[in-house]
């Protein structure tokens, strides 16, 4: 018996049950296939038979392969991709019919995380001694996974690192990739703790249509757009896949112990993998989870293995990470916490996020002034009236408005974003003034940063780039 098989005893939730259930499918097939004796081949078929009849008890109905149960039944930590009645949320596809976006109430509960409710963000806040971030203000970052052991641990003198990252699919970065940067920079400031930045290059080769070279390209001119972020040389370290894995023994070691403990049938039911895909993505995800354990970093954390890692991303990233919980305790490291944001919208309506494949729905890092204006002028979707006279009459609408949800983004000033909500829905703030804001908003932003993109030398990448200790306490 392998590492992924078992039996039914101690499956304690729907998922472990059907996890059992594909892995001792998979034991009879090759049972029968191998021509084993008759008696094993019964064995094994009976004991199929038993998790079956467990799982019906347990669920109300029968196993299906290629069909985990539903996230409201199963273990929290590993539920299938969130297709709810209009909403769909994967790391490849974010979409709802709902103008107003994703409904994250009903995410959280399919993911089976936590809310980041008012009572974490008092607590984050006199942990750190700091105003949280107006991402945390406003529930930008909405959900969570195990941050109140994350903070009873840091009470403790007990400190964790950070891990987030990229896939590099193209040269520019949009406004939308920001958001888990601009905050994780936060996070280290606040926290003072070491972070690791993965740049997935292997991951795009794999799904998109680009050479190994372009795909290591475009990771090396991304990682200049993320250190221009402002992240701290002492403790950041930033790494290519396509570099590391060849370079570190440690990380590889954490791959092949990931991928020892994953079904074909769990990615399956994960992120909806079919057989044609091709098998580098069967077992890319595995590559993705390694960065969350400690001593996939030797240069930094020695051979450590217990640092606890906390992941801030968007929530498209969860199915790796749900993946990537399940597995940690059965090779003996603690499960990564996570904080998860919602989506930047695409500029035509917060039906889809903001994505690099479609340029019209995006705002790049690398835009120029005038582009941002006509992008907004021409595309933002606007929650305004038809005419001058409807909008001072009956008012527009924030919620649906793409150029007001941009401001709840990136607008400091609390006070100056609810007067202009207030504006815009008594109908004294019309469509272009309020476009005109968020433009006069996102152009030195993007400005600035082109700035600071500017003086990120080769040199200053490789720094980042190569393996070495950082400088922290924990
Ligand atoms: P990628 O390159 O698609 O996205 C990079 C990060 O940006 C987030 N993101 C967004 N956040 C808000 N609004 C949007 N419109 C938006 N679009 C993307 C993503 O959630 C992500 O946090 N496979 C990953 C790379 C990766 C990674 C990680 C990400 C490897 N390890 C650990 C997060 C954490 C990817 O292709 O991300």
């Amino acid at each position: 018996m392998t590492d992924c098989q078992g039996d039914g005893e101690g499956a304690s939730t729907p998922m472990e049950l059907y996890e059992r259930l594909g892995a001792q499918g998979d034991k009879v097939r090759s049972l029968k296939s191998a021509k084993a004796e008759k008696a094993e081949v019964d064995a094994a078929v009976q004991l199929l038979l038993k998790l079956k009849i467990d799982y019906k008890q347990m669920m109300g109905q029968d196993y299906k392969a290629g069909c985990p149960p539903s996230e409201e039944a199963a273990a929290p930590d590993n539920g299938p991709a969130a297709e709810g009645d209009e909403d769909t949320v994967d790391p490849w596809n974010v979409s709802t019919t709902n103008a107003k976006g994703v409904d994250y109430e009903k995410l959280i509960v399919k993911f089976g995380s936590s809310k980041i409710d008012k009572e974490l963000v008092d607590r984050i806040e006199k942990v750190c001694g700091q105003k949280p971030h107006r991402f945390l203000r406003r529930g930008v970052f909405f959900s969570h996974r195990d941050m109140h052991q994350v903070l009873d641990a840091y009470e403790k003198h007990k400190s964790f690192y950070l891990y987030t990252g990229r896939g590099p699919s193209s040269e520019a970065m949009h406004v939308g990739h920001l958001i888990p940067f601009i905050f994780t920079k936060w996070l280290q400031d606040v926290f003072d703790i070491p972070l690791v930045i993965q740049l997935t290059d292997d991951e795009k080769y794999l799904w998109k249509d680009l050479t190994v070279e372009e795909c290591h390209r475009f990771a090396i001119e991304n990682a200049k757009d993320i250190i221009a972020c402002g992240f701290d040389l002492n403790k950041t370290f930033i790494f290519s896949d396509l570099d590391y894995m060849g370079a570190s023994p440690e990380f590889y070691r954490n791959v092949v112990k990931i991928q020892k403990h994953v079904t074909f049938n769990q990615v399956k039911g994960i992120f909806g993998f079919t057989d044609s895909d091709c098998i580098g993505k069967i077992s890319f995800p595995a590559i993705q989870a390694a960065p969350s354990f400690s001593n996939s970093f030797p240069q930094i954390f020695g051979s450590r293995s217990d640092i606890q890692c906390l992941i801030p991303c968007a929530i498209d990233q969860d199915p790796y990470f749900r993946m990537t919980r399940d597995v940690a305790p059965r090779i003996g490291y603690p499960k990564p916490a996570l904080l998860h944001s919602t989506f930047f919208p695409a500029l035509q309506g917060a039906q889809t996020k903001m994505s690099a494949s479609d340029a019209n729905s995006s705002i790049f890092l690398t835009d120029t002034p005038k582009q941002i204006k006509n992008k907004i002028n021409k595309h933002a979707f606007s929650g305004g009236k038809d005419t001058v006279e409807e909008h001072r009459k009956y008012g527009g609408n924030p919620d649906v408005d793409v150029s007001f949800m941009y401001l709840t983004f990136f607008l400091e000033d609390d006070e100056q974003l609810e007067k202009i909500r207030q504006d815009y829905t008594s109908g004294a703030l019309l469509t272009g003034e309020l476009k005109k804001i968020l433009i006069e908003t996102l152009q030195p932003m993007i400005a600035q940063h082109q700035e600071r993109r500017k003086g990120v030398t080769e040199d200053i990448v490789k720094q980042f780039m190569t393996p070495r200790p950082l400088n922290f306490n924990l």
